[in-house]
């Protein structure tokens, strides 16, 4: 895969990210945002994710395609709970091997497999997960309709895909679209919104919602963790780099709250053709 300057940037910060999710610090502090302790940094809470097992009615049976699935949260959660296989998919390889000494220690080796590969650009033969998700994944990468595309490929019907995404929201004025993209993900813009780009690649909406709130939420609850443990995080990330986190989450906090972001579930089917 070709990867432009920035998205190797990304790639690197994410592999630096996966690299120290393990610390007991950052696992105590993701126990208490999210509710989980797989080094994950997408914003999908533990409700979220029993949310998600429900909506694409995975079973034993399933067969789980996650994008973006970083450390393995929250794909190791739902093939645990649910029996089913699961396919992970992301960039870095250091967080997939993180994925793969969980799936070990939860003794579901046998049902995960992982591949480092491109979202955008999936080599899977087409029809051939019935379920498929990705966790704030859109809002990490430009090429978002190709995404789309890839996964309508390999989804075969009548399955299911459900991701959640961070956007801009509609209607701000040039300063406040500005302070939104600051506060988002680096890939937060998109030139059109997801309801037309999941028509234009042939996918149907059979449920959306805000989750707007429940991310301030998340949001309020991760500074506080974050400030009670400043002494432990500052040990490993050292004081300035503590220091931005923290300003980053308020900055992001307040950007949420001022309706500046938004974060989006969607649950979507094949189109009939
Ligand atoms: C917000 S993180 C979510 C990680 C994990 N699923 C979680 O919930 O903690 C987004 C992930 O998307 C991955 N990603 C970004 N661009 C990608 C691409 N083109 N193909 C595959 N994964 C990508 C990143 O490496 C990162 O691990």
């Amino acid at each position: 895969m070709r990867c432009t300057p920035e998205e190797l940037a990304q790639k690197k910060r994410f592999e630096d990210v996966y690299a120290r999710s393990q610390s007991p610090v950052m696992l105590s502090i993701e126990r208490s945002v999210c509710g989980c302790d797989y080094g994950g940094n997408s914003w999908t809470t533990r409700t979220e994710a029993d949310d998600l097992i429900a909506s694409l009615e995975l079973g034993p049976e399933s067969h789980l395609l996650d994008l973006g699935a970083g450390s393995g949260w929250p794909a190791l959660y739902m093939a645990k709970k649910t029996r089913c296989k699961a396919m992970l998919v992301d960039l870095p390889a250091n967080g997939l091997r993180i994925a793969e000494e969980r799936a070990a220690k939860d003794h579901i080796s046998h049902k995960v497999t992982t591949v480092v590969a491109d979202a955008a650009r999936l080599c899977f033969p087409d029809n051939s997960f019935d379920a498929i998700s990705h966790s704030d994944l859109l809002c990490c990468l430009k090429r978002k309709r190709s995404v789309l595309a890839s996964c309508r490929r390999t989804m075969r019907p009548p399955g299911r895909m459900a991701f959640t995404v961070i956007s801009v929201a509609a209607g701000l004025s040039m300063e406040q679209r500005r302070r939104a993209v600051d506060n988002g993900p680096e890939f937060i813009e998109s030139d059109a919104d997801y309801f037309s780009m999941l028509d234009q690649t042939a996918w149907k909406v059979i449920n959306h919602q805000d989750i707007t709130v429940s991310f301030a939420a998340s949001c309020k609850h991760q500074l506080d963790a974050d400030e009670v443990r400043e002494v432990e995080l500052a040990n490993i990330i050292g004081q300035e780099e503590f220091s931005e986190r923290i300003a980053g989450w308020r900055a992001k906090l307040a950007a949420i709250n001022d309706g500046l972001l938004r974060r989006e579930l969607f649950l979507v089917e094949p189109q009939k053709m």
